[in-house]
Order: C-alpha cells, then sequence, then structure tokens
C-alpha cells in the first residue's frame, strides 16, 4: 500500500480536486463529460507574459508567477484575429493540457496541436479543437494559442520589429511543455508535435530550426510542412507593410523616419487602431541573423543538407485540397481554366524563380502539358483545373519533403480520402477527389460534434489510433495484430513514395501524382533558380 502511494506521489502531481502545484503557481482543472467517457481538462495556462506594450509584436518572455489558486477551467480568448468574430484579446498566450480521467502512474505521451488558419485566423480553444478522442487513445493533448495576423507577423526587417513573434510563441510552449508536462503525468522526451495547414508549415518551421532542437522527437504535418509556402503565409517586403501602417496610423510619418520610431509608434498605439487595420498582409519572414532572431535559414537549404532535427515524420494530405477555397465552384473552375489555356505563365508557381535564361512560357506549357496534354485545355478539364490549384498549394511541397526528409529519417506519408459526413454537403466535381482541406480534422477534434455514421466512426477511430500510436512509439503501426488497423504503414524510400491511403478502408499505395512531380522536378531544377524559397 505504501509502495501503491509513493509511486503515485512520484508520478503524478495532480490531486483528488484536480489541482496541480506548478513551477509558475497552482491551478485547478476539471473534468469533462462526453458520450464516451470523460477527460480532465487543465485549460487557460499563461505559458508566456502577456505580450502588451513594449512586448508587441516582439519574442514572448516566460510566464510571471502568480499567487492564487488558478481556476483553469476554460479556454480563453483567441489572440487578434483578422475578422472580429470570435471573442479576442491582444492578452491572448494560453496553453490547455488534456489528460486521461484518472490518476496517471506512468509518464504519458504528450501531442502538441499548432491550429491552421492561414496564420491571420484560429484558436487553440476546446469548440474547435476538443482533443476527447485522442485523449481516449491514453495519450496528454496541448492545445494553445499563438500571436497571428498583425500582431504575430508585423516586421520592419531589423531588429526593431525581427518578425515571426507567433512562431516565437509556438517556441516558448513547446519550452513550457518541456518543464511542465510531467506536473500533469506527461513525459517531457516523448513530445510529438503537429498541426494543420499553417500549424503543419508551423511544425515544418520547428523542424528544420536548431533553436528548437530537443523540444520534440516526432512531428506530423497536415496539408503543409517545411516546403509549403502560400501567399497568405509569407511575407516579401516587411519594412514597406510596417512602414504603410505606421503612415495611417500617423501620417506625418516619413522613410526618413527609423525602424525603431516607427516600432514606438506601433507599440504606443490603442488595440483598436490597429484592429482597424487588421487587412495588413503579414506573414513568415526571413530574419536577419541577429539575437533574438528565429527563423534565418531557408527550409530547402536545412532539408537537403540534413541540417535539421532529424525526428521521425508523418505527413500528407487530403485527395483534393482545392476543393475547400472559392474556386471550386464550376464557372469559376471554367473561367480560371480559360484564363491558364490563354496565358500559361499563369501558372508558374509564385514563389518559383526563373533562370535568367528561361521562357516563362516555355515552363508554363510544360506545366499545362503534365495535367491536359499537349493538346488539351484546362477549360473542358475543371477537374484538372482542381487537380493543379491542390498540388499548386499543398502536394506538391509536400511530396518534395516526404523524398528529401526520407534521406535521413523515417517519413510517413498518407492521404486522407474518406468521402464522410463532413464532406457529403460540397458539390462533387467528375474526375477530382472528394475530401477538402481542413475536413480530414473532424475526424480527429471534437468527433462526436461532427460525426454522424458508424463509418465515419471508424474512420476516425483508425485515423486517431494511427496519430497516437506514432505519439507513442513514433511509428503509425507497431501492432501488426491490431485489428482496427490491421495494416502496417511502411515508411517512403527516397525512390518509392509508397503511402497510406486512407478511405473507407486502409490501404497502401505508390506512385501517387508521379507524373506530375516528375514535371516540377524538371521545372524547379531545370528552369529555377537556387536556392529555392519553397518547392
Ligand atoms: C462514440 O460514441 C458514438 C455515439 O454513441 C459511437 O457511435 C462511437 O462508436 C463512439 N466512438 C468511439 C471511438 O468509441
Ligand atoms: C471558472 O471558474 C471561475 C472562478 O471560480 C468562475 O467564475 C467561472 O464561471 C468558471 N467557468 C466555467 C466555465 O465553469
Ligand atoms: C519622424 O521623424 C521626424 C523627423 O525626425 C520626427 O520629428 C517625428 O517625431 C518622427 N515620427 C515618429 C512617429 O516618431
Ligand atoms: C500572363 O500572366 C502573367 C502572370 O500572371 C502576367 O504577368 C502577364 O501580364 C499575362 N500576359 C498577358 C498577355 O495577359
Ligand atoms: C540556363 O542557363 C544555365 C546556365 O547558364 C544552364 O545550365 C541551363 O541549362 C539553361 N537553361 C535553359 C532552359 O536553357
Ligand atoms: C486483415 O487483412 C487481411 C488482408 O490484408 C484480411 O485477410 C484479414 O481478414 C484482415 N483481418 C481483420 C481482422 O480484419
Amino acid at each position: 500500500m505504501m509502495w501503491v502511494i509513493l509511486t503515485i506521489l512520484f508520478f503524478s502531481s495532480v490531486f483528488a480536486d484536480l489541482s496541480i502545484d506548478l513551477p509558475d503557481g497552482k491551478v485547478r482543472g476539471h473534468e469533462i463529460q462526453s458520450q464516451n467517457g470523460s477527460i480532465y481538462a487543465f485549460q487557460g495556462i499563461p505559458y508566456a507574459t502577456p505580450p502588451l506594450g513594449n512586448l508587441r509584436f516582439q519574442s514572448p518572455l516566460p510566464p510571471q508567477p502568480w499567487n492564487d489558486i488558478l481556476e483553469a477551467n476554460q479556454t480563453r480568448e483567441s489572440c487578434i484575429e483578422l475578422l472580429p468574430f470570435t471573442s479576442q484579446s491582444e492578452d491572448c498566450l494560453y496553453v490547455n493540457v488534456y489528460t486521461p480521467a484518472r490518476q496517471i502512474t506512468e509518464s504519458l505521451p504528450v501531442l502538441v496541436w499548432i491550429y491552421g488558419g492561414g496564420l491571420i485566423t484560429g484558436s487553440g480553444s476546446y469548440e474547435q479543437y476538443g482533443p476527447d478522442a485522442l485523449v481516449k487513445e491514453d495519450i496528454i493533448v496541448v492545445t494553445f494559442n499563438y500571436r497571428i495576423a498583425l500582431f504575430g507577423f508585423l516586421s520592419t526587417g531589423d531588429d526593431a520589429i525581427l518578425g515571426n513573434a507567433g512562431l516565437k510563441d509556438q517556441l516558448q510552449l513547446l519550452k513550457w511543455v518541456k518543464s511542465n508536462i510531467a506536473y500533469f503525468g506527461g513525459d517531457p522526451d516523448k513530445v510529438t508535435i503537429s498541426g494543420q495547414s499553417a500549424g503543419g508549415i508551423s511544425v515544418g518551421v520547428h523542424v528544420v530550426n536548431s533553436k528548437a532542437a530537443g523540444l520534440f522527437r516526432g512531428a506530423i504535418c497536415q496539408s503543409g510542412c517545411s516546403l509549403t509556402r502560400l501567399d497568405i503565409t509569407s511575407q516579401k517586403d516587411p519594412r514597406k507593410v510596417a512602414y504603410d501602417l505606421a503612415k495611417i496610423v500617423n501620417p506625418s510619418v516619413s522613410d526618413s523616419n527609423t525602424t525603431s520610431e516607427i516600432k514606438d509608434l506601433l507599440q504606443s498605439v490603442d488595440v483598436e487602431v490597429l484592429r482597424a487595420n487588421m487587412g495588413t498582409p503579414t506573414g513568415v519572414v526571413l530574419e536577419p541573423d541577429v539575437e533574438g532572431a528565429y527563423v534565418t535559414e531557408l527550409s530547402f537549404t536545412q532539408l537537403e543538407s540534413g541540417n535539421f532535427n532529424r525526428v521521425p515524420l508523418i505527413l500528407g494530405f487530403v485527395s483534393e485540397e482545392s476543393l475547400a477555397f472559392q474556386i471550386s465552384f464550376l464557372p469559376a473552375l471554367m473561367l480560371q481554366g480559360l484564363q491558364y489555356d490563354t496565358n500559361v505563365t499563369q501558372l508558374l508557381p509564385s514563389d518559383f524563380l526563373p533562370q535568367e535564361n528561361v521562357s516563362t512560357k516555355e515552363v508554363g506549357n510544360l506545366i499545362k502539358e503534365a495535367y491536359v496534354g499537349k493538346d488539351g485545355y484546362f477549360f473542358l478539364n475543371p477537374a484538372k483545373v482542381l487537380q493543379f490549384a491542390s498540388d499548386n498549394m499543398f502536394v506538391r511541397s509536400i511530396l518534395k519533403q516526404a523524398e528529401v526528409q526520407s534521406n535521413f529519417t523515417p517519413v510517413y506519408l498518407y492521404q486522407f480520402s474518406y468521402y464522410g459526413t463532413m464532406s457529403q454537403s460540397r458539390p462533387v466535381i467528375e474526375g477530382a477527389g472528394k475530401v477538402a482541406h481542413a475536413d480530414e480534422l473532424a475526424y480527429l477534434f471534437n468527433t462526436e460534434k461532427w460525426l454522424k455514421t458508424d463509418a465515419d466512426f471508424l474512420a476516425s477511430k483508425r485515423f486517431v489510433r494511427l496519430w497516437t500510436n506514432f505519439a507513442k512509439t513514433l511509428n503509425p503501426t507497431p501492432d501488426e495484430t491490431d485489428p482496427v488497423l490491421n495494416i502496417t504503414w511502411p515508411q517512403v524510400t527516397p525512390a518509392n513514395a509508397q503511402y497510406i491511403d486512407i478511405d473507407d478502408t486502409l490501404q497502401i499505395k505508390s506512385n501517387i501524382k508521379a507524373q506530375e512531380s516528375t514535371m516540377w522536378d524538371n521545372v524547379f531544377y531545370n528552369y529555377g533558380r537556387q536556392p529555392f524559397t519553397g518547392f
């Protein structure tokens, strides 16, 4: 009996009333009940000092300790988003920890979730990312808010405002997890980072960044990773953006004002003044290599040279990413197709820089040919317009990372093509895939809210099992005899992009988009300028 008590005290610091003594102060969690049983939740714990005043736009600082018990019973307002539809605050750097509803006597693996939303919207709220289904597989899940849009990504292009504050929030969160998660029963040496879309892109940033070394041992990139560059998530001329904003805030500002004056001005104005300018186009920037900088290297260069955090990786995409975007409306697809047919240079990726001697029309024709053939037309092939868009936004970069990274670490590639309740309300375009960007999230989070049929719940059970197996063992299919999965998911090799297709059944396939990938390689390597900023 004595031994049992000592073991419990040693391994877990959660008391009967769900209170925990963290290094920064005491918190009290609560139980969340759902149809399939309950979990424990510790929500709204500060992981950084509120980023206000002269901390606005800057790297986060560790949290300030507190004295009274913190009622960790609800997630906090989201950071300030592009649109004012949710409850938002500049004071938003809070973390939520979810554990199985029991006394934890061992150290559990931990999955940290980084939300997507183009780095302009989203939050770690329970309404958006209720992790019950994942936690019930006996892991700990961590969600949190990080700064987005203007507040997370404004930069002056120098050390006045370095930029990427939102990514630095994520880094601070990972440090917090490392030093706090044991108090919840988590194992600080078994942390997997995961995210979707801009969250996957964020995971990809940490994977290639030596300043994040040792903070995680596995990574999951859903529909976005280290090489994915969306126009919306990357910023080309940050200094001009900052000056333009300052000129709106104070019309006497000119280009001769220093960046330090711009910083002081923008830090001193009321939050509402900035909120009125939330359309300001911000995103990830390459920072000067000075103290406090985080993103100073190009991901492609890091990956190719093996100079990254060599952790096992799951990455993949849904069967038709572009279906979620405005072009998926049939007349819009045909119009877009017509534009591609009449001006093939519109097919060139925005992050593609042609070599000096290259004819962009020739490159455009190569791209066109891979989708509709030499004499074909996009106008008559709306499905091909969609496929081009899916590849151009997400798939190409993910297949390239799978290939390059498989030289150095275990890599598991997936396609999510299960056509369930989450996808069925959308019109089908003949010949295209049927699962749109972000549809797969409902099979991981808030499953009881979104899913309806037995087939949905089965797809979810398998999806959750693959992800939680990876968090536990770094192998998504460690047990051949598990009847839920009944499959072995093989790793990618540089020569074989084999993958698991997550559909009504699980199947191992290969050669996905082989012809298109050959074309993109030809385009980038033979016509593009190195170093590549993405792929
Ligand atoms: C959760 O509950 C629903 C509804 O009762 C059920 O259909 C489903 O199979 C359960 N899911 C799991 C993973 O147990
Ligand atoms: C959380 O606890 C605080 C303080 O006791 C209380 O005011 C609040 O209503 C609680 N919120 C929820 C959602 O239970
Ligand atoms: C901009 O520079 C001018 C000239 O040095 C100075 O008078 C003014 O105060 C500066 N504006 C701000 C907002 O710092
Ligand atoms: C073709 O598209 C490119 C890229 O969008 C654009 O710069 C160019 O002006 C267009 N050419 C014509 C003739 O419309
Ligand atoms: C462009 O020039 C480079 C070197 O100057 C050469 O390697 C490459 O083959 C040329 N590309 C084309 C398409 O002519
Ligand atoms: C597992 O898969 C094999 C085929 O790969 C099949 O023959 C077998 O019936 C499956 N077992 C279960 C329990 O579904």
